[in-house]
């Protein structure tokens, strides 16, 4: 099979090296790709986000089979319109993509269907919600509707500063037109864990549980980043609420996707907090996550393309999913500065050290002319190891990850440790 992927981070780099293991896929390309990604495939110059590029690509290359992993093209269409093309593609379409581009959207759902999140309403009049926060008092939560990579939520201690953030978003238009419509909701608190799980729009087979590492320094301090290193599995997520989860929440959010029209097909992110009354949903996301993806992928057996196409064709009922009785662990190694402003272009050393014990997934990289790795972006590389228990993983990552330097390289020193 000839197979596209479409985006260029650690989490597609995760997806390719995995692809790049089956027997069925015999050429694997990239749109766009990165310098990690082209040793496991061939990079392909279209933007992730050029839907009627991609499309143009994957027809007159004859691409058997297109997986869309990031957000925005998910949300713009890209499965419909390779769809409407003629190829099978794995994501939802747009209509279902909708649980991550809009809030507003999902908490509506759960509402309908009784799927537990915080107790929230909904604003588009900034009057009426600086009455609700009066009203709720602090800490409580503001959001906006929209896709604000991952920037549009402040947990506000107090009735000012949530009062603040709804007028930036409302009135000031902090993140555009994502901040027209704001959610404001009861502020949870326990322990989060990200559940991805693969669905066909009827059967829904749950990964691994993973825990990102959200904010940029040790200790859960400083700002908010993509993800600044992840374990799985989390040693909160116990069977118990395991099986509580796919009761409440798993199954009921694939089913009441389908009901209203809207089957999603692909891999449905979980966000989920472990609150003294029980899992509740933070979020949902229409994709893998970043870097939650590389650690659950190193810890699946079973082919992955057996698995997407089985999502596709809606047949995943019948096909058994193996996972390595493992922990996994990744350490992302960012650029001095990340998520604020960085440098970047620096030299990389000690890769090829560091991949003899763990696998290092490429971020953000490219090949300089001398055939050296060049540091291209915030997150930079996903130092990726699996063994038989968590510790050992976390210990592996960390000891692999001490061959690898480059200027002002910045990490996490307590990834596993944090929460
Ligand atoms: P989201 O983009 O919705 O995942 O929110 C980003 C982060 O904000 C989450 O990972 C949580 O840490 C925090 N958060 C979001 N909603 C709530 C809530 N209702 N209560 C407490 N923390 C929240
Ligand atoms: N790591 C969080 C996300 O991908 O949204």
């Amino acid at each position: 099979m000839k197979v596209l992927v479409v985006g260029g981070g650690g989490r597609e780099h995760a997806i390719c090296w995995k692809l790049a293991q089956s027997p069925k896929v015999t050429q694997l390309y990239c749109a766009p790709g990165n310098a990690g990604i082209a040793q496991v495939a061939t990079c392909v110059d279209v933007k992730a986000t050029d839907v009627d590029g991609m499309v143009a690509w994957a027809k007159e290359h004859a691409m058997d089979f297109v997986m869309v992993a990031p957000d925005d093209p998910l949300a713009l269409g890209m499965v419909d319109a390779l769809e409407a093309a003629g190829i099978p593609a794995f994501g939802p379409r747009a209509n279902a993509a909708i649980v991550e581009a809009s809030k507003a959207f999902s908490k509506e759902l759960m509402k309908k269907y009784h799927i537990p999140t915080a107790k929230y309403q909904t604003f588009t009049q900034l009057d009426q919600a600086l009455a609700y926060i009066e009203a709720e008092g602090a800490p409580i939560v503001v959001k906006a509707d929209g896709l604000a990579l991952g920037k549009g939520v402040v947990v506000a201690a107090t009735v000012d500063e949530a009062k603040q953030a709804a007028r930036e978003m409302m009135e000031g238009h902090k993140f555009g037109d994502s901040g027209n419509t704001v959610v404001i909701e009861e502020c949870m608190t326990g322990p989060e864990v990200t559940v991805l799980a693969f669905t066909d729009g009827k059967t829904v087979v749950p990964m691994p549980a993973s825990q990102d590492h959200k904010r940029a320094y040790d200790g859960n301090q400083g700002p908010n980043t993509g993800g600044m290193g992840a374990i799985s599995p989390p040693p909160q997520y116990t069977p118990a609420i395991a099986k509580q989860c796919m009761e409440q929440i798993f199954q009921p959010t694939v089913d009441a996707l389908r009901a209203e029209g809207r089957p999603f097909q692909g891999v449905l992110y979980f966000g989920l907090m472990l609150t003294p009354q029980g899992p509740k949903v933070v979020e949902y996301n229409a994709r893998f996550g970043d870097p939650e993806c590389q650690v659950v992928l190193s810890l699946l057996d079973s082919d992955l393309m057996d698995i997407l196409q089985a999502c596709v064709n809606g047949t995943l009922d019948q096909l058994p999913i193996r996972w390595k009785n493992e922990a996994g662990c990744i350490l992302v190694l960012a650029s001095g500065g990340y998520p604020l402003d960085y440098q970047k272009g620096y030299p990389i050393s000690g890769l090829e050290e560091a991949g003899k014990t763990a696998t290092v997934f490429h971020a953000g990289t490219k090949l300089g002319p001398d055939g050296q790795y060049l540091t291209n972006g915030g997150r930079v590389l996903g130092v990726t190891a699996t063994a038989p228990d968590l510790e050992g993983a976390i210990a592996k990552a960390y000891d692999a990850a001490r061959h690898i330097s480059f200027q002002d390289m910045h990490f996490r020193r307590d990834i596993g440790h944090a929460f």
